[in-house]
C-alpha cells in the first residue's frame, strides 16, 4: 500500500528546494572553468540562450510529470504511459542519481576539507598555482583524507533525506539558500572592489564572436542541461511534492533565473579575483582547487574569503547532492514500500560504495583505465554524457508526444490558469520547442558528447 505522500510546506519551499538541486558544483566549479576555456563572453551568451529555449521548456516538462503522477521517475512514467520502456525510461533517471551522487559527493567533500584548508591558512604556504597544484595531489592520494571526507558528506545528505521533505529537504534549503546568497554576494563585491578587477569583467562580459564554433554550442547546451539538474527525474521528483494551487511556469521560471544569477555571480566573482592577481583563467577542473587558493592568497582579506568560498561551495553541493538522493530514495519508498529512514540510509551506504572505486582513481588505481577514462572519468562520462541527454530527450518526446498536449495543457494549467489563458503565444512556444527544438538539439548534444560528432566537426 502507498504510504500518505510527504507535500512541500509552501510555494517557496519547494522553489528554494529545487533552486538548491539546481545549483550546485555545476554552477561554481564547473561553470566558470569552461567558461574560462572557451572564450568568456561568447560562451555566456550562448549558454544564455540554451537556457532559455531548451532549458526551461524541459524543466516545466519534469516538473509537470511529477507533480501530475506524484510519483518517482519509474512510477510516473509508468502511470502516464502503462509502458516498460517508459518506466525503464524512468529507471535510467533512478540510475544516473546513484551514478551522479557516487561522484559529487566526493568532489563535495573536497571542498568540506578544503574548509579546513582554509582556516588552517595552508593556502597560504603554496600560494603559487603549481604548488597548489602539487598539494592539491598530495591531499587527494591521501586516503584518509579523501574518505573521509566523502563519508562526511554523504552523512550529511543522509541527514537531511532521512528527514523527509518538509522538515529535512526543505527546511534545510530554506537555511542554506539564503546563506549560500549572501556568501557568494560578499565574494563577488570582493572581487569587484580588488585592483584590475575590470579585466576579469571584460573577459566575462564582452563576447568574441570568433570563439563560437558549433562544439561550443552544444557544450553550452549539455551544461544547461546539468545546471538545472534535468534529464534524471530530479526536479521531476521535486515536483511531485508540489500542490496543484502553485504554478509550474512561475515556478520554473524563478528556478531558472535563480540558477543562471547565482552562475554569474559566482563567475564575476571568481574571474575579477583570477584576473586582478594575474593568473590564467583557463585553468579547466583545476581553476578552484589549483589556482582560486593562490589567489586568495594575494587580496586583502584573502584568509576571510577563502573561507567564506568554500563554505558556499560546500552549502551548494549539500542543496544538490540530497536532490540526488531524494530522486533514489522515492522510488524505493514508492515502488517498493521501503520506509524512508531504512531507505536513506541503506542507499547512501550503497552510493558510498560505489564511489569507492572512483576514490581510488585519484591514487591507487590511477593509472587503470578503460576506453581512456579512470573509474571516476567514466561514471561521470556514462552519467553526464549519456544518460543525462538521453532522459531530457526522452521527457521532451514523452510529453509533446506520447502525453500528447490535449491532456498536457490541462495539467499544466492548474494553478496557472491566468497565465496560460492570458499568453496563448507562450503556450504555443513551448509545445513548439518541446515537440521539435529540444529532440533535435538535445540529441546533437548527445552525439556529440558521445564523440560522433566531434570527430565530424574536426574535420572542418
Ligand atoms: N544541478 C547540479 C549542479 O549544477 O551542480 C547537479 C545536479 C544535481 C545534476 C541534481 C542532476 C541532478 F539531478
Amino acid at each position: 500500500m502507498q504510504q500518505t505522500r510527504e507535500v512541500w510546506g509552501s510555494k517557496l519551499g519547494f522553489i528554494l528546494a529545487a533552486a538548491g538541486s539546481a545549483i550546485g558544483l555545476g554552477n561554481i566549479w564547473k561553470f566558470p572553468y569552461i567558461t574560462g576555456e572557451n572564450g568568456g563572453a561568447s560562451f555566456v551568451l550562448v549558454y544564455l540562450i540554451c537556457i532559455a529555449v531548451i532549458g526551461l521548456p524541459v524543466l516545466i516538462a519534469e516538473i509537470l510529470i511529477g507533480r501530475t503522477t506524484q510519483r518517482n521517475p519509474v512510477g510516473a512514467f509508468y502511470k502516464l504511459s502503462h509502458s516498460k520502456f517508459w518506466a525503464a525510461v524512468g529507471g535510467m533517471g533512478v540510475v544516473a542519481g546513484f551514478l551522479i551522487l557516487s561522484f559529487y559527493a566526493i568532489i563535495a567533500g573536497w571542498s568540506i576539507g578544503y574548509i579546513v584548508e582554509a582556516i588552517n591558512g595552508n593556502f597560504f604556504r603554496w600560494p603559487e598555482p603549481v604548488a597548489a597544484a602539487d598539494h592539491f595531489n598530495s591531499l587527494v592520494t591521501d586516503l584518509p583524507w579523501i574518505f573521509g571526507y566523502f563519508a562526511f558528506f554523504m552523512v550529511l545528505t543522509m541527514i537531511i533525506v532521512f528527514s523527509g521533505v518538509q522538515k529535512g529537504i526543505e527546511r534545510a534549503s530554506k537555511i542554506m539558500m539564503p546563506i549560500l546568497f549572501i556568501l557568494l554576494i560578499i565574494l563577488m563585491i570582493r572581487g569587484l572592489t580588488l585592483d584590475g578587477a575590470a579585466k576579469g569583467l571584460d573577459f566575462l562580459w564582452n563576447p568574441d564572436w570568433s570563439k563560437i564554433t558549433a562544439g561550443t554550442v552544444l557544450l553550452a547546451l549539455g551544461h544547461a542541461f546539468f545546471t538545472l539538474s534535468l534529464g534524471m527525474g530530479a526536479m521531476l521528483t521535486y515536483g511531485s511534492y508540489m500542490s496543484e494551487k502553485d504554478s509550474i511556469p512561475g515556478a520554473a521560471l524563478q528556478i531558472v533565473i535563480l540558477d543562471t544569477l547565482i552562475a554569474l555571480i559566482a563567475g564575476t566573482a571568481i574571474f575579477t579575483s583570477v584576473f586582478a592577481v594575474g593568473l590564467d583563467p583557463n585553468a579547466g577542473p583545476g581553476l578552484i582547487f589549483h589556482t582560486l587558493p593562490g589567489v586568495f592568497t594575494k587580496m586583502p582579506g584573502g584568509y576571510f574569503f577563502s573561507i567564506l568560498f568554500f563554505i558556499a561551495l560546500t552549502i551548494a553541493a549539500l542543496t544538490s547532492s540530497i536532490s540526488l538522493l531524494e530522486v533514489v530514495v522515492a522510488y524505493f519508498v514508492d515502488e517498493l514500500n521501503w520506509k524512508r529512514h531504512n531507505a536513506a540510509i541503506i542507499l547512501s551506504a550503497i552510493i558510498f560504495s560505489l564511489g569507492v572505486p572512483s576514490v581510488l582513481s585519484f591514487n591507487v588505481l590511477a593509472d587503470f583505465k578503460i576506453f581512456g577514462l579512470d573509474f571516476f572519468g567514466l561514471v561521470d562520462f556514462l552519467a553526464s554524457n549519456i544518460l543525462l541527454p538521453l532522459g531530457g530527450l526522452f521527457i521532451a518526446v514523452f510529453v509533446a508526444w506520447v502525453w500528447g498536449f490535449d491532456k498536457v495543457i490541462p495539467n499544466l494549467r492548474k494553478g496557472a490558469e491566468k497565465f496560460i489563458d492570458h499568453h496563448p503565444i507562450m503556450s504555443g512556444a513551448w509545445k513548439i520547442f518541446l515537440k521539435y527544438l529540444s529532440p533535435v538539439l538535445i540529441f546533437l548534444v548527445f552525439l556529440y558528447s558521445i564523440g560522433i560528432l566531434q570527430d565530424i566537426f574536426n574535420l572542418f
